[in-house]
């Protein structure tokens, strides 16, 4: 029977690292770390490579793309991302792969330079800080670790972040210059900004002058249910709340097309994307206008875009699906393990029990399994209640996905045995503990 635990009894304790230690002798090398697309979702885009072909590399607005000039973007691709970024096309501009490099190099700039807003750069105005929702995405805290900014974390909650907290603290302290925002499917947890949410960023009262809203907007088309979630536009209601320069809209097709050889997409006020093109003016010549071109010659429009996404969805729901019936099939009755149920989006955001997540990280990684480190969704990496893991099954391929799946389960079953012994006022944990751990010994020996 099962009460070993709840009598601190080791038998279930034991029972679940014997099945840990069946899981550990298959010897599998998994891994749930960085949201990357599949091989398979990369083949999606195959046709992209062969395009413009050898005689192609014309557009209308700069001619011959194989040349230096356009900083700006071809006129055809900023007119295909139009929509998506909410703003017209001569408010938007395309840069070269990476989204994250042109919200790096705009804190940068602003940090150098100051903004558009003319106030002085925000480097010679004393300590600069940004308002970091957690959990959230790590490469955004590195940006401000990297380059000394004081990152206050806000809570992010089911409709985005705390807004209370949000006004009040930006009402009152002019040294919060921006705040980083990923209104879509949010990494890691899924979260969608409700309309109420945006409006009140748009609308809200700030001491800085020159306070900015990091909009990124990485999961805008990526949708994992047939609904196809529409969120406010960011820029439109700031112009009607008097705040045009607020947003820095971001976005790219790493997970449309190819990863590493995408499109990145910036949108703003006019004044914005003037004090961008004046940056970027001693940076470059000009983007790389060929994959600018083989990008709108492959997508056509904005239905080629979303029939594209489409087939991504074929590929990922099911192991969304897969680690969501595991962990419900694992976890639902443990005390404290919650994870979220995303409708789009790369991430899974799994809380375990307080104190937990780097055992749980760690005994992954001992059993084969590579989890991002504990703490990676708060700024410096410190997670102050060690209970958030972001879980990335996009990459490994099903079976691996389901395999890694059960082994995290495990994990969470193990540590939290460890944590909590004789855990009194537990008995579905206990009960759940012990039949999986049954369960588990059962699975590993039939594999
Ligand atoms: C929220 C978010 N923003 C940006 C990126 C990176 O975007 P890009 O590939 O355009 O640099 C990621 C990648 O995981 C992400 O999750």
């Amino acid at each position: 029977m099962t009460h070993a635990i709840s009598t601190g009894s080791p038998n279930t304790h034991s029972t679940l690292q014997d099945a840990y230690r069946a899981f550990q002798a298959r010897g599998l090398k998994l891994n749930l770390t960085r949201g990357k697309p599949s091989p398979a979702q990369l083949d999606l885009s195959a046709e992209l490579l062969s395009l413009p072909g050898a005689t192609g590399g014309y557009a209308e607005d700069i001619g011959d793309c194989r040349n230096y000039g356009g900083l700006q973007g071809l006129a055809a691709a900023r007119r295909l991302f139009s929509g998506i970024m909410g703003a017209p096309a001569d408010q938007v501009v395309v840069a070269n792969n990476s989204s994250l490099a042109l919200m790096h190099d705009t804190v940068v700039y602003s940090l150098l330079k100051g903004t558009c807003d003319g106030a002085l750069p925000w480097s010679r105005q004393g300590e600069i800080a940004f308002l970091c929702p957690v959990p959230g995405y790590d490469r955004h805290f590195k940006i401000c670790a990297d380059y000394g900014i004081r990152m206050i974390p806000v809570a992010l909650r089911e409709n985005g972040p705390d807004m209370d907290e949000v006004e009040s603290l930006v009402a009152q302290d002019s040294s919060i210059k921006g705040m980083w925002c990923v209104p879509k499917y949010s990494n890691p947890t899924g979260t969608v900004y409700s309309d109420a949410v945006t409006e009140r960023l748009a609308a809200m009262k700030t001491a800085a002058p020159d306070f900015r809203l990091y909009w990124d907007n990485a999961y805008a088309v990526h949708h994992l249910t047939e609904q196809r979630i529409a969120i406010a536009n960011i820029l439109e209601l700031s112009v009607r709340h008097g705040h045009p320069n607020r947003p820095l809209v971001f976005a790219s097709t790493s997970k449309i097309t190819l990863a590493g050889a995408g499109l990145a997409f910036f949108a703003g006020s006019k004044e914005n994307v003037k004090w961008l093109l004046a940056r970027f003016i001693p940076r470059t010549i000009g983007p790389d206008k060929i994959n600018q071109l083989r990008h709108v010659l492959f997508l056509k429009d904005e239905e080629g875009i979303l029939r594209l996404m489409d087939r991504h969805r074929a590929l990922l729901a099911p192991k969304f699906q897969t680690v969501l019936d595991s962990f419900a099939n694992k976890l639902a009755h443990v005390p404290d393990v919650n994870w979220t149920r995303p409708k789009g989006g790369y991430f899974i955001s799994l809380d375990v029990p307080r104190g937990c997540a780097r055992r749980v990280v760690a005994l992954a990684k001992q059993a084969g399994i590579e989890l991002t480190p504990a703490g990676a969704t708060h700024p410096h990496g410190n997670d102050p209640e060690d209970r958030t893991i972001r879980i990335a099954p996009t990459f490994p391929d099903l079976p691996e996905v389901a395999q890694a799946a059960e082994g995290v389960a495990l994990c969470v079953l193990l540590a939290a045995a460890e944590k909590f012994p004789a855990q009194a006022g537990a008995p579905a944990s206990v009960e759940t503990v012990a039949r999986h751990g049954s369960d588990e010994l059962r699975s590993a020996e039939s594999a």
